[in-house]
């Protein structure tokens, strides 16, 4: 029977198991599901190789984590207008008369929590790789409650109880939201800076440096240098396991326990992802 030998084997010694025994082209069994839905609340990232996946397969698997986000309507030209096509985008840079058809085109992007800038953050974001460059292009995740681990203690210290404005802001990939921006017409939230993990009950740190915008209730100057500290703490290799695509991968990843970014990549070359995304709900501090 498809699932039953169902193994994990840690990607590195930060985060991640690569998940062998499962075909996700067929039914996944109820018992294979909850294996799945607890493995990726301890290993915050889940990556399948070399898998066979429809995009009604890949809609089938958003649900064992939760409710797939759908979208009011397919923006991507290529799909038909049904119920996977709402609940899968392209990420990619192909262009059609210049125009890319799907999100987030080129290049470099900061470490982000997906979903930081709603009410109810994302749960988990799925990934399938249906062409990917020669080099670079790798995603890179990093352990969020390691990062909180090791934080000095004066900055645990000033983050304790407190919350951050996070603005989706998207105009670059690369740069942090300018935190006096008007929000009128910008989706934007507030969480706590440290969360309590909805799942797994985990302490795990909540700043990122592409989206969190502010401490709130700190002068400007050290909400800036705080945010700044941080981010340069989290970003230390040992935290860190970075994926390099290859075609029919599929990675899904936490992102109440993670943070993840994209190395540059060839503008020349294309990249093409299928991206879901299950629904999360609001987060308590830790
Ligand atoms: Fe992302």
């Amino acid at each position: 029977m498809v699932g039953n030998d169902l193994k994990l084997k840690p990607l590195s010694s930060s985060l991640g198991a690569e998940v062998t025994g499962v075909d996700l082209g067929q039914n996944i069994s109820a018992e294979i599901a909850q294996k799945l839905s607890l493995a990726l609340d301890q290993y915050t990232v889940l990556l399948f190789r070399d898998q066979d996946v429809s995009e009604a397969n890949q809609v089938k698997l958003a649900n064992i984590f939760g409710e797939p986000s759908l979208r009011s309507r397919p923006d991507d030209i290529r799909f038909e207008d049904n119920e996977y096509a709402r609940a899968i985008a392209l990420v990619t840079n192909i262009r059609k008369d210049g125009v890319p058809i799907g999100s987030l085109p080129d290049g470099e992007m900061w470490f982000h929590h997906d979903g930081c800038f709603i009410e109810a953050p994302y749960r988990a974001t799925m990934l399938y790789a249906v062409q990917v460059p020669d080099r670079g292009g790798d995603t890179q995740f990093l352990n969020m409650y390691r990062a909180y681990e090791l934080l000095p203690t004066s900055i645990k210290a000033a983050l304790k109880d407190r919350t951050c404005l996070r603005i989706f802001d998207y105009k670059t990939l690369s740069e942090a939201p300018d935190p006096e921006m008007s929000l009128e017409g910008v989706r934007h939230a507030r969480h706590p800076a440290v969360i309590k993990h909805p799942n797994n009950g985990k302490t795990a740190l909540y700043i990122n440096p592409l989206l969190t915008a502010r401490i709130e209730g700190l002068p400007r100057n050290e909400s800036d240098q705080i945010i700044k500290e941080v981010c340069r703490y989290i970003e230390n290799e040992s935290l860190i396991y970075a994926h390099k695509w290859r075609p029919c991968d599929m990675v899904i990843w936490d992102n109440w326990g993670s943070v993840h970014a994209r190395t540059d990549f060839p503008a020349d070359q294309t990249r093409l992802m299928r991206r879901s995304i299950v629904k999360g709900r609001p987060l308590a501090a830790a």
